[in-house]
């Protein structure tokens, strides 16, 4: 028997029995080992998405785990290769699609919110949705390759280049992560960030912080720039003044690369985008090749995955994870542990 965790309403999750079903054509059966929770899985527990979420729902897309069985017709695979999932189920017709924008699939389907997610002890997912993972990686590391996806993704979509000025507002793991790989792409980066312990772990990792609450960022943007601006701004705190703070330091012709989920309309000073020329640019989720290439950023340390990880906990007690991270309190990415098998309730 296994357990599986879910969502049942605003602040409220629950642990169940889960039947084993059975990997059909094209699919096959994972036993999730650390399961990540982000930013969204927040939005959805505040009862933000409910309007999207239909609950009872396993949420959880950011994995890594082990191929248990393999449905008919899948090749490639074997029981025990190790592998992180790329959450997205497209439809392939659409305008989006048929533009190669599969991405963003107007009828997508974004595994572990749409549908039934990785916070369980067995799950079943398209082959096609497989990222092999190099044995030599910690599973608990691998955790991280799908927000590092989310990075390399922002990092491209904000055309980013050496020696540019980036200034990423939001240092929660999303905003972390996309400073260290606008870092390794060659730009100099600063980050702000409210909490005192995320600017901390940020500074041990090499990144420059300041804190809004604090600092007069546009002027120290100003000075760090000699006036001129950075050249690019990512949005990355899903709050009103972040918006704020991002447009405020961006020079002539800068790029402000919009990350995180704003559940509302927000106030934009589009004066300024006319004065100093600005773009917007969105920024959601990856395709393949950002996920491979975030297999690699983070085997290879240059994402130092582990450094992020504060917490890990035991899958019956996802719930005080969530509380956790809720709180504000001095944790950065937090995983549910699903291996353990003494944790089943009593059947
Ligand atoms: N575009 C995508 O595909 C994608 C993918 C993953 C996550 N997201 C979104 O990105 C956002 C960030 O994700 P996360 O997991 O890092 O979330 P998070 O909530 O852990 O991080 C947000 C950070 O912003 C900080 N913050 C709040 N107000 C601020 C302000 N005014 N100035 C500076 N910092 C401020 C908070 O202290 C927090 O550390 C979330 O909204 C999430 O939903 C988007
Ligand atoms: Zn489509």
């Amino acid at each position: 028997m296994t357990i599986a965790v879910r969502y049942t309403a605003a602040f409220t999750l629950e642990t169940v029995h889960a039947g084993a079903g059975c990997p059909g054509p094209g699919e096959v059966e994972l036993a999730p080992a650390y399961v990540g929770i982000c930013g969204t899985d927040l939005h959805i527990f505040h009862g933000d998405m409910d309007a999207r979420v239909s609950a009872p729902a396993v949420l959880g897309h950011e994995m890594s785990g082990r191929v248990v069985r393999v449905g008919p017709g899948v090749e490639g695979w074997s029981p025990g290769d190790a592998v992180t999932v790329m959450p997205l189920r497209w439809d392939g017709t659409c305008p989006a699609c048929r533009a190669g924008h599969q991405h963003v699939c107007q009828h997508l389907d974004f595994i572990g919110i749409d549908s039934p997610g990785a916070m369980q002890q067995r799950w079943i997912v398209p082959a096609a949705a497989l990222i092999r993972l190099p044995g030599s990686l910690p599973l608990d590391q691998a955790a991280l390759v799908e927000p590092t996806a989310v990075a390399v993704h922002d990092v491209a979509r904000a055309a980013v280049r050496e020696g540019e000025r980036v200034v990423v507002v939001g240092g929660g793991p999303v905003g972390i992560l996309i400073a260290l790989v606008a870092q390794a792409a060659g730009a100099g980066v600063r980050v702000v960030e409210l909490s005192a312990h995320r600017r901390a772990l940020a500074g041990e990792l090499g990144l420059e912080t300041w804190d809004p609450a604090a600092d007069d960022v546009p002027r120290l943007v100003s000075e760090w720039t000699s006036d001129a601006g950075a050249d690019v701004a990512f949005e990355v705190s899903g709050a009103a003044a972040g918006v704020q703070t991002a447009v405020d330091v961006l020079g002539v012709r800068g790029r402000l690369c919009l990350v995180a989920i704003h559940p509302h309309p927000r106030e934009v000073n589009l004066h300024r985008f006319f004065w100093r020329e600005l773009t917007l640019v969105g920024a959601r989720l990856y395709d393949r090749s950002d996920f491979e290439r975030a297999v690699a950023l983070v085997a290879d340390g240059t994402i130092p995955a582990g450094r992020l990880i504060s917490k890990i906990v035991p899958l019956i007690e996802a719930h005080t994870a969530f509380h956790a991270l809720e709180g504000g309190g001095d944790v950065m990415k937090i995983l549910v542990d699903c291996t353990d098998d003494t944790q089943g309730v009593a059947a």
